[in-house]
């Protein structure tokens, strides 16, 4: 057996705006590289490969969350989230989102959303030219999940840079985490104020929360953090995939008619667009034991950086991975995560970006991009702008 010192090192700097803006040719140096690979300026170890990925992600005994930011400051400032939390806490917190976000959930909000993206694309489409990022993926997430949480309409528009900053955070020390760290008491202030209990729509999901706590479901101190659970997960996430899904659709136009000619592809493409470009691209685990990888051993305690995005890109999973394919069988991707804190808001990213991609289909014939302007986040990956002409038939 080879000992930790074998385990194949690398200096990319996945974290630095020129690998951010073009990740792919050093994701698949890093899968060529090996089943986990030592990033030598993080000092942690990347998993960039699929099976390892989903193996890390199916096991959480092994793999512990406790520790899912690549920091140790804001791994204290997480402790007792969800996203950090562990069986018992863990599934408490969970069950009271689950109920709100199951399938048979939205199954009831679906007419409603179905209307809000209709609306939306409708008054678009009129417009001829538009910014699909600007006046599309932004605007549809924060007004959906901002009504389901039950969030006052006014200062919404505070939430997505200080949600991006919450991203960001998740991130090794750098300035970029540093200057948005400084932002967090913001986020903080928000939730305790515009999305405290009494300033939240009776009904919502986070009304619910405090329902929850007052039932003792879970603890009372856990519910503002909750809410903000919701508030960080739900919106900036699907923002990216919206407009990622835009851009891609209008890159490929032959996956475009194919969409049109067969929406029942939908589901399946959306799903292609979050392999393609995955909106999550990096959290962390700890080994809690031994692990052994190939004729590697990771030592119990090493800091592991999953690479989801660089997954969803791996030849050895997916037949010509880098490939758009709107119809290759992709249900295992792992762009929503795997296992224990798999994405527990999935249903609903999904029938936002389905919602969005049948307005389109309905009433668009071809869409044509100009050049898009990256957006820079140390776990995001998305788009800050997207020009866009429509033409209709
Ligand atoms: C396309 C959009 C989205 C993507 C790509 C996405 C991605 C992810 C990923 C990768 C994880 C796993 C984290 C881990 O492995 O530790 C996750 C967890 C989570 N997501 Fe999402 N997400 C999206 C939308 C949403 C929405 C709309 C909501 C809720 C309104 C949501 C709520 C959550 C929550 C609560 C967790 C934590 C689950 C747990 O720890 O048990 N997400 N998401």
């Amino acid at each position: 057996m080879e000992s930790i010192a074998t385990v194949p090192r690398s200096d990319a700097d996945i974290f630095s705006e020129e690998v951010m803006a073009a990740p792919y040719t050093v994701f698949r140096e890093l899968r060529d590289a090996g089943p986990v690979v030592r990033l030598d300026r993080y000092d942690v170890l990347a998993v960039p490969r699929y099976a390892e990925a989903r193996h890390v992600l199916g096991d959480w005994e092994a793999f512990s969350s406790a520790d899912i930011a690549l920091n140790d400051r804001f791994n204290q400032y997480l402790e007792g989230s969800i996203l950090s939390a562990a069986p018992p806490l863990h599934d408490r917190l969970r069950g009271v989102m689950a109920s709100r976000l199951a399938p048979r959930a939205m199954r009831d909000l679906k007419p409603d959303i179905t209307r809000r993206a209709e609306e939306l694309v409708e008054r678009l489409v009129a417009k001829g030219s538009f910014d699909a990022v600007a006046d599309l993926a932004c605007w549809f997430p924060v007004e959906v999940v901002g009504d389901l949480i039950g969030l006052p309409r006014e200062g919404r528009e505070r939430l997505m840079p200080l949600v991006d900053a919450n991203f960001n955070c998740f991130g090794p020390d750098s300035d970029r985490t540093r200057a948005s760290a400084a932002k967090l008491p913001e986020l903080a202030d928000y939730v305790m104020t515009s999305a405290a209990r009494g300033a939240l729509t009776e009904g919502s999901m986070g009304s619910a929360v405090y329902e929850a706590a007052d039932a003792g479901d879970i603890p009372q101190e856990s519910a503002p953090w909750l809410v903000m659970g919701y508030v960080t997960a739900g919106m900036d996430t699907t923002v990216h995939a919206i407009g990622h899904a835009v851009w891609l659709l209008a890159e490929h136009p032959d996956q475009w008619d194919a969409l049109r000619a067969d929406p029942s592809l939908v589901p399946q493409a959306f799903r292609e667009v979050l392999r393609h470009e995955s909106p999550v691209q990096v959290f962390g685990r700890t080994a809690a034991a031994d692990w052994t990888v190939g004729d590697l051993t990771v030592p119990a305690g090493s800091r592991l950086a999953i690479l989801y995005g660089c997954a969803n890109r791996d030849e050895r999973k997916w037949a010509d991975a880098d490939r758009f394919d709107i119809t290759r069988a992709n249900a295992d991707h792992l762009a929503f995560g795997y296992g224990l804190h798999g994405c527990a808001g999935q249903a609903l990213a999904r029938l936002e970006g389905e919602a969005i991609l049948h307005a389109l289909l309905s009433r668009v014939r071809r869409i044509e991009a100009g050049e898009p302007v990256r957006h820079f986040n140390n776990v995001l990956r998305g788009l800050e702008s997207l020009p866009v002409t429509v033409s209709t038939d």
